[in-house]
């Protein structure tokens, strides 16, 4: 009997369960009516009785270890469960990563947001366009390079349907759907089919402007654009207008801003000449009014159209355009304090 109870003691101290139920298992083994330890109290009868009391010591050390032992176990698993359990609603929850605009959407919103305080809206048009609007409604004659298969993304020939090579198509679809005065912003991606550089890329964004009302002059034009250069790039900007020529102003200019990188003094990003081009403008030219059925003897109209990409390089000195069309988080995640 004495081995038995020895045997039994070195296994109980060993006892391992993973779960209640594995541990209940064991109560029942060792401790229930039928258990092995309640088993030896029954031996313990005939036990002789010089031995009794020495066995009987030993009989109660093991079951006060086994019952031990049990509770012990038990109050490890009640313990976990109860953690488990325990949910502390108070806590703040982690801070979630939130992604960052991308940097052309940053600017386009920037562009947007300065014209809108001078009363323009947003108008959109579609990316697939016919020849119409995108060329021959703004007097681009038959034989223009830029209608040529070298610059144009063509879907389908005659009819010619295409990618727009510029937001301009937007001013057409606007003109032709409203009635002066007119005052858009048409902000939108456009196509050219281009070899992809890290200056040239195949898609690239352009923010248009029309204006279109009674008596409206050059300078109102001037006046839009220092406005904006200065809220763009500082109020120490300055701006300087170049003749130029699109087919579908007249006269018609390019914008050049004061180098924001040297203040004008001139380096390595304006090519020492202190001006850096950000955009065409011009007078919408009368041929285009009538052809989307405005009076040109009543209205008259400014027009301009900037890369957003060029404002965002200016912006950010991003060198390669490459990179807006990556994804790469490593080049966005540095946006993230930027609007
Ligand atoms: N559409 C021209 C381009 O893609 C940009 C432009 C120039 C837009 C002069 C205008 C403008 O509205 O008046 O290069």
């Amino acid at each position: 009997m004495k081995e038995k109870i020895s045997s039994l003691l070195a296994e109980i101290e060993n006892i391992k369960a993973e779960n209640a139920e594995q541990l209940e298992a064991l109560r029942i083994k060792y401790l229930s009516k039928k258990g092995e330890v309640t088993a030896l109290f029954s031996d313990f009868k005939s036990v002789p009785a010089e031995q009794k009391k020495e066995m009987g010591a030993l009989l109660n050390d093991l079951k006060n270890k086994a019952t031990e032992k049990i509770a012990e176990l038990k109050a490890k698993f009640e313990g976990e469960k109860q953690a488990e359990e325990k949910i502390d609603v108070t806590r703040t929850p982690d801070p979630i990563e939130i992604g960052t605009r991308h940097p052309l959407s940053i600017v386009k919103n920037k562009i947007a947001d300065i014209f809108s305080r001078i009363g323009f809206t947003i108008a959109e048009g579609p990316e697939i366009e016919d020849d119409w609007h995108v060329f021959s409604a703004l007097n681009f004659p038959p034989e223009h390079p830029a209608r040529d298969m070298q610059d144009t993304f063509f879907i389908t020939k005659s009819p010619d349907v295409v990618l727009r090579t510029h937001t301009s198509s937007v001013q057409t679809r606007v003109m032709t759907s409203q009635k002066p005065p007119i005052r858009v912003l048409c902000p939108g991606r456009v196509y050219r089919n281009e070899a992809i550089s890290y200056r040239a890329h195949c898609f690239f964004h352009q923010v248009e402007g029309l204006y279109i009302d009674k008596n409206i002059s050059f300078a109102d034009l001037k006046q839009a654009l220092l406005y904006f250069a200065k809220e763009m790039f500082g109020e120490e900007t300055a701006i300087r207008l170049r003749p130029s020529y699109f087919p579908f102003t007249e006269p018609s200019a390019e914008m050049d801003i004061s180098c924001n990188i040297c203040g004008g003094k001139g380096c390595a990003f304006c090519k020492n000449t202190g001006w850096v081009e950000i955009l065409g403008c011009g007078m919408v030219d009368p041929a285009v009014l009538e052809s989307c059925g405005i009076d040109s003897k009543v209205y008259s109209g400014y027009a301009f159209g900037m890369g957003v990409e060029r404002i965002t390089n200016l912006k950010y000195r991003v060198k390669d355009l490459r990179m807006f069309s990556e994804n790469d988080v490593r080049f966005l995640d540095q946006f993230k304090s930027a609007y």
